[in-house]
């Protein structure tokens, strides 16, 4: 998979990536990953990328044509013209089905702003879609913009050593992961539960499944409530879940 991040702060961005996970996949050659200097694009001497809004008020606004020229480049440079996200708090929440979704295409262009955003009429002209990783303000769109990355590249074929490793996990299936533990087995008097000791691979899958049932029901009644009306519940699990006493607790078995 390929994902140009065009932004104003290419080095924070290009470290960010190159490290661990990411880094790893990028030298085995199953990710790309391009970052692109937005002020390198500007028609002015002064390299100058924003202005005073018009009608007034504070803050700057990004100029649309550093970031027009910028990501026609790399339409050129890529031979395609790859999905234009736009980082923004005003864009639909990223999810792990989006995420999902993302994933599965040639290629993702992520658009960064800064100060009070970027001129509408490019958003207007190029933009595919706008995304917000949560609902408060950062200072750019860099930072979301590595967390769309990041929740994209790891599930690109090849990049986790494992495919296991995220269709067990939080959200993929619904439902928050259950808890894991690694040696030692007891730990400042803390021990490990006794069912992922047993060997008694059923009886390990059992116990998860009801510690992920009770997580999601202690921490994210929603995401519950939706598994539930989705299909994604079984018998057992819904006996499991009817059985259990009003205040039970998290840890519980
Ligand atoms: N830019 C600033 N804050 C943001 C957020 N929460 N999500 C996406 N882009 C942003």
């Amino acid at each position: 998979m390929r994902i140009d991040i065009l932004t104003l702060f290419p080095d924070m961005c290009e470290t960010v990536m190159g490290e661990s996970i990411l880094g790893r996949a990028q030298q085995k050659g199953v990710l790309e990953i391009h970052c692109h200097q937005i002020r390198d694009y500007t028609d002015n001497r002064q390299k100058q990328v924003d202005d005073y809004p018009y009608g007034g008020g504070l803050g700057m606004v990004m100029y649309a044509q550093p970031i027009a020229d910028c990501f026609r480049a790399v339409c050129a440079q890529a031979g395609v013209r790859p999905h234009l996200i736009y980082l923004t708090p005003q864009g639909n929440l990223l999810t792990q089905e989006r995420a999902k979704e993302l994933a599965a295409m040639p290629g993702l262009c992520l658009l960064c702003g800064h100060y009070e955003g970027v001129d509408e009429r490019v958003i207007e002209a190029l933009v595919d879609e706008q995304l917000s990783i949560g609902d408060y303000v950062l200072t750019g769109g860099e930072l979301p913009a590595l967390v769309l990355a990041d929740c994209v590249a790891r599930l690109t074929p090849g990049v986790l050593s494992d495919e296991a490793c995220f269709t067990e996990e939080s959200h993929y299936s619904g439902l928050l992961e259950y808890p894991q533990y690694t040696r030692p087995a007891v730990w400042e008097g803390r021990e490990v539960p006794p069912e992922l000791l047993s060997g008694h691979h059923a009886h390990i899958a059992r116990w998860r499944r009801e510690q992920s049932l009770l997580r999601t029901r202690r921490r994210r009644p929603d995401l519950l409530e939706q598994a539930e009306q989705e299909g994604q519940l079984t018998a057992e699990d819904r006996q499991f879940l009817e059985n259990l006493p009003p205040d039970e607790s998290e840890t519980a078995r």
